[in-house]
């Protein structure tokens, strides 16, 4: 059996795996931060190298308008062996990070990533930007292939695959569009895409994800007068563009927290009875989780008439991710700013379009513009929602190698709260169905200081893929 020859070199080679990924979580891929560009093509060249150690072919390819001046996607393949009968699939993940701000909460830096032993909460983790966000996860997969081309010496075990890891997921996945209608012919020969970038249900409970939401991210600037003004002059005589600007934006909901933009909810799908049983039974704790980053039961709000977990996956909302204006530094200025502005994020759901609620909502602040004041919008894009089939076979092998890989706890299905554009653009453009199959935990701190990923988890996925790969053998 060579799975089990996999598996026990996978073991054997486990400190090497997690040396490798350290190599990588070294190199700070900060995407969104042009002074990280020369690093984040670095990330892109040491994960190609490691694609083609496990014997595969591989291009780096520019992205952007002009070429490169996007970040490169490494596209690699497999062939898989002429006899090989099952499905072609496309692995996604991305290679870039988060920023790593605000350094000072940080127990150790940001790009030095370091092994913590387990305590009282948590497992023995490693700590890193990008450390389960993406690249851990990533690395999961990477030596899944390693260790079946060491064990078998066929790259992939003979399975035909084809690879696409993208380094803009983290900054709005602004050239993907683009870079999958000019390789439409390549990537629409894959039955099924695979993405491990989502968590589990928790601790030892493995689960397959089925849906994320949809990201519609806008910024908005309001101007008043061409210059800062002294506020006791000038108070109480003209507008004053932040008290005008957090007046309208406290008008984005109503007594039941529901979006107040016209036509906002137009395409949400109702939820299901079944799905709404099947949900509650998964026996998720919201007062645990709250309690678990400092709130009290009563922190649980959010729009009426919805459970959390409801709210998180099948539900959109509207969230502030930032606000400026005015003086914000040391000690008291007195003064009335000439602009303020706001960041103004929509999480989506099918069958919402990200392009349409953000029309709608530069249409609603413009009804609303302040006497004597003028808006500046910009539209940050974001991604479409997904919500993918649950009954395919690849899906059941890949449920089957997860419960195996969990000494036999059953995957849960569960949908997430966050985004990940590929999966609605691919199955937009190419009609493919995405297998969200992720090794994360709630409390790993995704975007934060002290970000970690768990050995467990990294084990976890490891072993889910290399019996994933032996699954497609048999197909
Ligand atoms: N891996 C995350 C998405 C995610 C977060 C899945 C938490 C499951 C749990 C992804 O890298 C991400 O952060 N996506 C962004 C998308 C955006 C920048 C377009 C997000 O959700 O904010
Ligand atoms: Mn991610
Ligand atoms: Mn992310």
């Amino acid at each position: 059996m060579s799975v089990d020859k996999v598996l026990a070199h996978l073991a054997a080679t486990e400190a090497d795996a997690i040396a490798r990924l350290c190599d990588w979580l070294r190199i700070p891929s900060v995407s969104t931060d042009p002074a990280y560009k020369a690093d984040t093509a670095r990330a892109a060249e040491w994960a190609a190298e490691q694609l083609r150690l496990a014997g595969l072919t591989v291009e780096i390819i520019p992205t952007g308008d002009p070429a490169g001046s996007g970040h490169p996607i490494v596209l690699a393949e497999s062939p898989g062996t002429p006899d090989y009968a099952g499905p072609h699939i496309l692995f996604y993940g991305h290679y870039d990070v988060q920023p790593p701000e605000p350094l000072e909460l940080w127990d150790s830096p940001p790009f030095e990533p370091v092994i913590k032993p387990a305590d009282a909460n948590l497992g023995t983790r490693i700590v890193a930007r990008g450390a389960v966000d993406d690249k851990g996860q990533v690395a999961t997969f990477l030596e899944a292939l390693r260790a079946w081309k060491e064990t078998t010496d066929q790259p992939a075990g003979g399975v035909r695959f084809t690879v696409m890891l993208e380094g803009e997921e983290e900054s709005g996945s602004v050239n993907l569009e683009r870079f999958v209608e000019q390789h439409t012919d390549r990537l629409k020969e894959c039955q099924v895409c695979l993405i491990s970038d989502t968590g589990m249900l928790g601790r030892g409970k493995p689960a397959i994800t089925y849906g994320v939401r949809g990201l519609a991210y806008t910024e908005v600037i309001l101007h008043a007068a061409n210059q800062d003004l002294h506020s006791g002059m000038w108070g109480g005589r003209c507008p004053n563009p932040i008290s005008e600007l957090t007046k309208v934006l406290s008008q984005l909901w109503d007594a039941d927290r529901r979006v107040t933009i016209p036509d906002f909810y137009e395409g949400v799908r109702d939820l299901t009875q079944a799905e709404r049983d099947a949900w509650k039974a998964l026996g998720f704790d919201q007062i645990d989780a709250l309690k678990k980053i400092g709130l009290p039961p009563e922190a649980d709000v959010g729009e009426a008439g919805f459970t959390p977990i409801e709210r998180e996956w099948a539900r959109p909302t509207a969230e502030l991710n930032g606000i400026i204006g005015g003086y914000t530094g040391a000690g008291a200025k007195t003064v009335i700013p000439s602009h303020a502005s706001a960041k103004v994020s929509f999480r989506l759901v099918d069958d919402q379009s990200p392009a349409k609620v953000t029309e709608r909502f530069f249409a609603w602040c413009k009804d609303r513009t302040p006497p004597g004041c003028r808006w500046e919008f910009i539209d940050h894009s974001g991604g479409d929602p997904a919500t993918v089939a649950t009954d395919s076979p690849i899906l059941a092998a890949a449920r089957r190698a997860l419960k195996a890989a969990s000494g036999g706890t059953e995957a849960a299905l569960i949908k997430t709260g966050g985004s990940i554009p590929v999966a609605g653009l691919l199955k937009k453009q190419l009609g493919l169905e995405t297998i969200f199959m992720g090794f994360g935990l709630d409390d790993d701190r995704v975007h934060s200081p002290n970000e970690k990923f768990e050995l467990d988890c990294f084990r976890l996925g490891t072993s889910a893929h290399a019996m994933f790969i032996e699954e497609l053998r048999s197909m």
